[in-house]
């Protein structure tokens, strides 16, 4: 295909807690970052994914894409949580005309809700190891309400929506284009945002689980809110600035601790229950993401529990970066939260 400046999409992750948004150019030879921004959004306007305030998001959004001067208007965004169920199915293997037929036909009894109210999309993984006449397919189920809620979102913003991504498969896509990968690696790919945590454990970049949990800094914003009785605005001001700058530290600290080790728990559990159920496959790192990275503690604490290295994501890595436009001190801070919005931005106008 003839390239076409036209066809990159300007990647824009809706999260509950911020906007980012990222412009990339891209040649043969070179991805050249070309925008990044970010600006919160108020508490209460996404809630568990859902959009509760058009209007506001709307014009979040509307003024991100002007503060950064982005004029272009088609854009990749993505969905995650409850209402987007990921799923890798056992079935059959068939002629290629059936097998949107076989697949549809088969997603009933993995999705637990009606099939008339969910999109259905899918990925064939490979043979199963186990059977040879089987094949391994990754099902994506969407509902459509939750679609229709985004279009019209990005609508009211003045943007097309040209993609509708999965938050955890557009990390993956810019994850794969960072170096570091050794091919033997099982790689847990984690995401900690504000409302909810997605794990995705890759084998030479294909996933073998994926799984998203409630689990997020929603949690320690609560405990500021009720420990200092404050609103969730000012919570959010205690958590973001240095420590020793809160009310009191030590309290915030405790909650800090508190919550990074519900976290380790519960990763761990997945963790383990994926190792047992794959005749021991350990997993060998750990790559974090999301604004959980900035709890001091949470990566170390995580690292001892499954005994593995974990490092905080570096997307930008893999990207030419001008750097009178965007500061080292700029892209250190902003790193844990832009990875969905570079994975987003990856993406062009006819990739499935
Ligand atoms: N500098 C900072 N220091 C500490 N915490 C921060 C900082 N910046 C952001 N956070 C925390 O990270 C959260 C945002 O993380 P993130 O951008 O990953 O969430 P999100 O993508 O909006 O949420 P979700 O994906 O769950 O919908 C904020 O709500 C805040 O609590
Ligand atoms: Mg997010």
């Amino acid at each position: 295909m003839v390239f076409s400046k036209k066809d990159h999409l300007v990647g824009l992750d809706i999260g509950s807690s911020f906007i980012k948004v990222a412009e990339l150019q891209i040649s043969k030879k070179k991805k050249t970052l070309k925008k990044f921004g970010m600006a919160p959004l108020t508490p209460g306007a996404i809630v568990e994914g859902r959009i509760m305030d058009m209007e506001e998001v709307a014009q979040t959004i509307r003024s991100l894409f002007r503060s950064q001067k982005i004029r272009k208007k088609n854009v990749a965004i993505s969905t995650g949580g409850h209402s987007v169920v990921i799923k890798t199915i056992n079935t059959a293997k068939v002629p290629e005309k059936n097998l949107q037929e076989t697949i549809t036909a088969e997603a009933e009894q993995y999705i637990p809700y009606d099939m008339e109210d969910v999109n259905i999309d899918y990925q064939i993984l490979g043979e199963s190891r186990f059977a040879p006449d089987q094949m391994n397919v990754l099902l994506v189920a969407v509902k459509k309400d939750l679609v229709a809620e985004y279009m019209e979102l990005t609508a009211s913003a003045g943007l097309n929506a040209k993609i509708i991504d999965v938050d955890t498969f557009a990390l993956q896509n810019i994850y794969e284009t960072l170096a570091g990968q050794g091919a033997e690696d099982i790689v847990l790919l984690l995401d900690v945002g504000a409302s909810k945590t997605s794990l995705n454990i890759l084998k030479a970049n294909t996933s073998m689980m994926m799984r998203d949990n409630d689990s997020g800094t929603h949690q320690v914003i609560e405990q500021i809110c009720t420990r200092f009785e404050t609103d969730i605005q000012e919570a959010e001001k205690i958590m973001q600035s240095p420590l020793e700058k809160a009310p009191d530290p030590e309290a915030v600290t405790m909650i800090l601790d508190e919550v990074a080790n519900t976290w380790c728990s519960e990763i761990c559990e997945v963790v383990n229950t994926f190792q047992s159920n794959t005749n021991d496959t350990r997993v060998t790192k750990v790559v974090l993401s999301g604004g959980g990275s900035y709890v001091p503690g949470f990566a170390d604490n995580l690292g001892s529990e499954l005994d593995v290295k974990v490092v905080t994501i570096s997307p930008f890595e893999g990207l030419h970066l001008d750097g009178k436009k965007f500061s080292p001190a700029f892209i250190s801070r902003v790193s844990p939260q832009a990875p969905i919005a570079l994975g987003l931005a990856l993406r062009r106008v006819d990739d499935k």
